[in-house]
């Protein structure tokens, strides 16, 4: 079955034609009809054909589309090849662009070639764990989280610190790379799996680590090469861990494609107000049910209870990471996430989330030591 294909915003019946005799089946719809054809939620068509040649615009419907369907591939049908709005139309995420004159050729390969990308390319799931504040622990739930979904299913995984500079990652994992995350964004157009590779810095705990940098970083950061890098190493590695800084619009830009974004809050007024606003605008971006909220050194005797977070966050804290400074020191000391030493209560905690937020089946239980009484009777 080839690809399924909505046509979005055309008067052209002849557009409709030509992919009738190519041999798909297509839905034409209006731009508002678009919300009832594909709920959000749902899995969206294999291609959007979007038509433009009536809009002296590209309009915002595009960059909402491609948010809630990120695995449906766009294509935009114009008038002509206006620089301006192809460039604000990458930055939206569009795939394909066909200006007059069509073919029926061109139409055909725009549309195989865009048909759910990020499916083809992209095995990997990619996490991304924001703090509302710095130094609630943002940085130990991403090493832990990919350390602990590496050693649960021995699939590659990756850490990408996304402070461009100055981030931290490698102190937790006690390494000291060679190359950053700012050699890979320069060099994006040359990106294949080899030079890729040669970037991150192996780790004793498991993961890879695409560090931040230790220079200073000249200008501005794309967002578009930030999302290229995302779903680039998304192709490499099955898990891909970002340890996001808070307050870089450009950043939140990229974050559609991430799998999960996690936001870590914990019991203070300060910080639930940032998580409030972050939260609701990665929600818009993101869709709802990709943001989840996760609760760093909860204290069950603060003032400000769960229910009281859930309440303010409108939304379920799923996950919640017990107060241990101590462990949590040791472990930052000796250079390994902590739960490569897995007996205290706050590694439970990281290892049971990587398990539920990465979809992994429940750890099977320990089996029963055979006590002298089992021995003796042959029972267990
Ligand atoms: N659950 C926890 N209980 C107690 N202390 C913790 C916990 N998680 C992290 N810490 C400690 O808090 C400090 C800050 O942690 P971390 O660097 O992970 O935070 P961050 O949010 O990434 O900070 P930054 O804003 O600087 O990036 C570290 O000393 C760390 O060991
Ligand atoms: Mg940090």
């Amino acid at each position: 079955m080839g690809p399924s294909v909505s046509i979005v915003g055309s008067q052209d019946p002849q557009l409709l034609q030509t992919l009738r005799v190519l041999g798909y089946l297509p839905n034409l719809l209006r731009f508002e009809a678009v919300e009832s054809k594909h709920p959000t939620g749902s899995k969206g068509p294999d291609v959007f054909v979007i038509d433009i040649r009536d809009l002296a615009s590209l309009p915002r419907d595009v960059g909402v589309l491609k948010r809630q369907f990120p695995a449906s591939g766009i294509v935009i049908v114009a008038k002509s090849m206006d620089p301006t709005m192809m460039l604000e139309a990458m930055r939206q995420g569009v795939n394909e662009w066909l200006a007059e004159p069509l073919t029926a050729a061109e139409i055909d390969s725009a549309i195989r070639r865009v048909a759910r990308p990020l499916e083809k390319a992209a095995a990997g799931k990619t996490f991304a764990v924001m703090g509302a504040k710095g130094g609630l622990g943002s940085t130990t739930v991403a090493v832990n989280l990919a350390t602990a979904l590496q050693k649960a299913t021995r699939q590659g995984t990756l850490v990408m610190d996304l402070h461009l500079t100055h981030g931290d990652a490698s102190v937790y994992f006690g390494v000291e790379p060679r190359f950053s995350v700012l050699d890979a964004l320069e060099n994006i157009h040359r990106l294949d799996e080899t030079y890729f590779k040669g970037l991150v810095t192996t780790t004793k705990a498991g993961p890879d680590l695409l560090a931040s940098s230790d220079r200073a970083l000249i200008g501005s950061v794309d967002v578009t090469r930030v999302r290229q890098l995302i779903e680039f190493a998304s192709t490499v590695y099955r898990y891909v861990v970002l340890d996001c800084p808070r307050s870089d619009a450009t950043l939140l830009e990229a974050l559609d494609a991430a799998s999960t974004v996690i936001i870590i809050a914990n019991q203070e007024l300060a910080t639930l107000r940032n998580a409030t606003r972050i939260a609701s605008a990665l929600r818009q971006r993101c869709g709802p049910h990709r943001v989840k909220l996760a609760l760093s050194r909860l204290d069950p005797g603060a003032d400000i209870s769960q229910q009281d977070v859930e309440r303010v966050l409108g939304g379920p804290v799923k996950y919640a990471f017990p107060s241990d400074y101590r462990t949590s020191l040791a472990a930052l000391n000796r250079g390994e996430p902590l739960i490569m030493q897995n007996h205290s209560s706050l590694a439970f905690s990281f290892e049971e989330f990587a398990r539920d937020v990465a979809d992994l089946p429940t750890k099977p239980p320990e089996p029963q030591k055979t006590g002298l009484f089992g021995r003796l009777t042959g029972k267990r």
